[in-house]
């Protein structure tokens, strides 16, 4: 599908909750959300019909996001169902997650169909790992990492949100991991959502990483844009990744819309512009996808002074 800037938009996000297992400071409320009806959350069968007709209409990418996807029941069977989307043309189906719950379930994903996780971890320091996600266990997530490997959910990235002050000391630790293993770590700048206020610490731009880790070099961009600028640690196996939505934005090149678990097709992360799956409905999801595409805006304005951030909270949208 052809956006109105000439983009082809042939990623999906799916959330399929807003519900999680973590509750970390700049995305979730202390007190967990108040839990949908259950008729305000979009049925699995309803989204497994908005992912065939995705695939029909040239969607090439699907990624389960949330809140945690995996605190959603029956989201196994969900990827089976998407995983027969292959013969329709799906090319690579992911899912981000915290990483909490897969090392008991990522062989059986990995049998389902996923192709790859990306893991969400702010911090390598079990304390602060503790203080960011106010309940989790780093132990659990370093697990999750491990048998995601092995299933072969590969190549495993990991997402870090850069928050100055609070592990921009472990930029470098995180760098490490990549020099023996064939990972990704990608580090993301913090960016205004609703909620985002209460990160414990301050945004940092990417470049960050390149002033405290110069020995990082650049490696070329492979050619379907991923959002991520990669660099390699000399002699290093795994690869390192910048985004930057902020500092040095890639809207120009941006290829996706997100779907909400209450049903609201979203055409970019930073407008309040939503289209409501109850107001067409199952006959007409592809005329639902399509005006979609066909509003999604030029860029965000999240660089200019006056710029208002969404109120919808990351676990609400999908990250
Ligand atoms: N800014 C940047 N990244 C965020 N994420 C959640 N909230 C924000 C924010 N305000 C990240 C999560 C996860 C991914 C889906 O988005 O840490 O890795
Ligand atoms: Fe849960 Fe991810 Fe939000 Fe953390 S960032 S509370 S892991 S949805």
């Amino acid at each position: 599908m052809l956006d109105p800037f000439q983009r082809e938009i042939d990623y999906l996000r799916l959330s399929v909750t807003d519900r999680c297992n973590l509750r970390c400071l700049y995305c979730m409320p202390a007190a967990g959300v108040k839990k949908k009806r259950h008729e305000d959350i979009l049925p699995l069968e309803t989204l497994e019909k908005i992912a065939r007709t995705a695939v029909e209409s040239g969607i090439r990418k699907i990624r389960l996001t949330g809140g945690e996807p995996l605190v959603r029941r029956g989201v196994l069977e969900l990827i089976s169902a998407l995983g027969r989307l292959k013969s329709l043309g799906l090319r690579d189906l992911a899912m981000t997650t915290n990483g909490v719950l897969l090392a008991s379930q990522a062989k059986d994903l990995k049998q389902a169909g996923l192709d790859r996780v990306n893991v969400s971890l702010d911090s390598l320091d079990a304390g602060k790992f503790r203080k960011i996600t106010r309940q989790g266990e780093l132990t659990d997530v370093l697990a999750g990492i491990r048998a995601a490997q092995a299933a072969g959910l590969t190549p495993v990235k990991i997402n870090v949100v850069l928050l100055g002050g609070f592990n921009d000391e472990e930029i470098g630790d995180f760098v490490d991991l990549t020099r023996g293993e064939d990972l990704e770590v990608r580090f993301i700048e913090l960016m205004p959502l609703g909620g985002s206020a209460q990160a414990p610490g301050g945004f940092l731009p990417a470049t960050e990483v390149l002033r405290r880790c110069p020995r990082l070099t650049a490696l070329p961009q492979p050619e379907h844009a991923s959002v991520a600028r990669l660099y390699r640690v000399p002699g290093g196996r795994g690869r390192v990744g910048l985004i930057s939505p902020l500092s040095k934005h890639f809207c120009w090149q941006c290829d996706r819309i997100r779907l909400t678990p209450d049903g609201k097709l979203k055409s970019c992360l930073h407008t309040e512009e939503e289209l409501d799956f109850r107001d067409y409905g199952e006959t007409r999801i592809a005329e639902f996808l399509r005006d979609g595409v066909r509003g999604k805006p030029a860029r965000h304005h999240m660089d200019e002074a006056d710029f208002r951030p969404v109120a919808r909270k990351m676990h609400e949208i999908g990250g």
